[in-house]
């Protein structure tokens, strides 16, 4: 669907409901980053920035092992940053610089974007303070993407009740903040067993679906699993 893989230089977002594999894609682009470029990786080390604290060594492990990468080389190379609000969000996120470059970072992952957000602010009159400072902390990303040549995928849950200041339910949190800032935009739903993903916004994919299952491997192409 993404013909050859995450854009660098571009933040890529991915929402979806609960359940639908956005921290499990994020845990398999960790390892991914890390292969050769003849296999579609980058040869480089992952920043994983969780402020869910769902990041699971157990899970790299898994996907290595059934990959056939050794998976105490995947732990190494996952640079782990645990965010506790969405004020040390944004401070991990501005020293960053020197850990990028450090450690020939080339993948960012911020799983949850928007948790903290959600949960700090609450209610009408803080929804303008809320976007500004989402929108602060996207264009960020969208800087040190350019900076230092890196993909970013951002995570954005789809609330489950109607969000009144968005209108529609199947929007994404942060609605319009992280939309305009993100240049690539996938749609994760539940489809059975498997899951759709569905590039919603792209400057030159077409929108289309694909579907996927969550496995030991993390995300594959259902023909790959077993
Ligand atoms: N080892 C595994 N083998 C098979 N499936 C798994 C495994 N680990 C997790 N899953 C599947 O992944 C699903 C959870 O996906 P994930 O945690 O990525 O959701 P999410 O989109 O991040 O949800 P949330 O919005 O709550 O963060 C589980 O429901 C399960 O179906
Ligand atoms: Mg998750």
């Amino acid at each position: 669907m993404l013909g050859g893989g995450l854009e660098t230089k571009a933040v890529t977002e991915v929402y979806g409901e609960f359940g639908t594999g956005k921290t499990q894609l994020c845990h398999t682009l960790c390892v991914m980053v890390q292969q050769d470029t003849l296999v579609g990786g980058l040869d480089a080390k992952a920043l994983y920035i969780d402020t869910e604290n769902t990041f699971r060594p157990e899970r790299i492990v898994s996907i290595s092992d059934t990959r056939g990468i050794d998976p105490r080389k995947s732990l190494e190379n996952i640079i782990v940053a645990k965010a506790y609000n969405s004020a040390h969000q944004e401070l991990i996120i501005q020293e960053a610089g020197s850990v990028i470059e450090d450690n020939h970072v080339k993948l960012i992952l911020v799983d949850s974007a928007v948790a903290h957000y959600r949960a700090e602010f609450l209610g009408r009159a803080t929804l303008s303070e809320r976007q500004q400072r989402l929108n602060k902390f996207m264009h960020i990303l969208v800087r040190i993407a350019e900076t230092y040549d890196l993909a970013v995928l951002v995570t954005n849950q789809i609330q489950a009740s109607p969000d009144a200041y968005f209108g529609d339910a199947a929007r994404p949190t942060g609605g319009n903040v992280v939309a305009h800032t993100s240049t690539y935009r996938i749609y994760l739903k539940r489809s059975g067993k498997n899951r759709i993903a569905r590039m919603v916004d792209s400057p030159y994919h077409a929108e289309r679906e694909i579907v996927f299952t969550l496995s030991e491997r993390g995300i594959s192409d259902v023909t790959e699993s077993r």
